[in-house]
């Protein structure tokens, strides 16, 4: 039986990029993205004025078991709607207590996370640094440079899942600004219990 292309032989991500060789990467843009900024007027106005890229990530096939392992990058790019920074989607795991490694390659960032009861957790991400995301935490990854792309490498259990829950409906508790040319953790005014 042939093996799987991930098995078959190893998928080189390229440094600068972040880009695997020969997988198509998924990618979310503005357009993507309705309500997840706490400036949506800026975030339409970006979408109409070119709906640029905001990440790109990996889904490589590989089948959704227990003892299988996904892997992949995501790559943030630079850049604001209005003063909040570049970020993904973020989510929870289906199989809530399923934990998850991030390491960073390039750039610089953070990993935000909470746990459903409201502990918040958040960590610098700068290459060469893993961050562990504990099982039960929603995470998301938030690009803090106005330049560099932060790429960081995932690894975690295939049949966790993806759930957005209330990410949807009311994004994080905690969202991450920039203010006076520096990053700053403030409460989501869009959070509500
Ligand atoms: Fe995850």
């Amino acid at each position: 039986m042939p093996y799987p292309f991930y098995i078959e032989k190893p998928v080189h991500f390229d440094d600068k990029t972040g880009l695997a060789d020969g997988v198509e990467p998924l990618e979310r843009r503005y357009s993507d993205m309705k309500n997840m900024y706490l400036d949506e007027d800026r975030r339409k106005k970006l979408e109409a004025d070119g709906n640029s890229i905001i990440y790109r990530f990996y889904d490589m096939g590989i089948p959704e078991k227990e003892n299988d392992l996904v892997f992949g990058t995501s790559i943030v790019y630079p850049g604001k709607v209005g003063s909040e920074y570049h970020m993904t989607n973020g989510h929870f795991h289906t199989i809530l207590d399923t934990a998850e490694i991030y390491l960073c390659q390039t750039g610089y960032g953070m990993m935000m996370m909470e746990s459903p009861e409201g502990d918040v957790l958040y960590k610098e991400m700068r290459p060469g640094r893993a961050v562990y995301v504990p099982g039960r935490y929603a995470h998301r990854s938030i690009n803090l440079s106005n330049t560099e792309t932060l790429i960081t490498f995932y690894v975690f259990r295939a049949d966790a899942g993806h759930e957005y829950g209330s990410i949807k409906d009311k994004g994080f508790r905690k969202i991450v600004v920039e203010q006076d040319g520096e990053w700053a953790v403030i409460d989501n005014p869009r959070w509500k219990t």
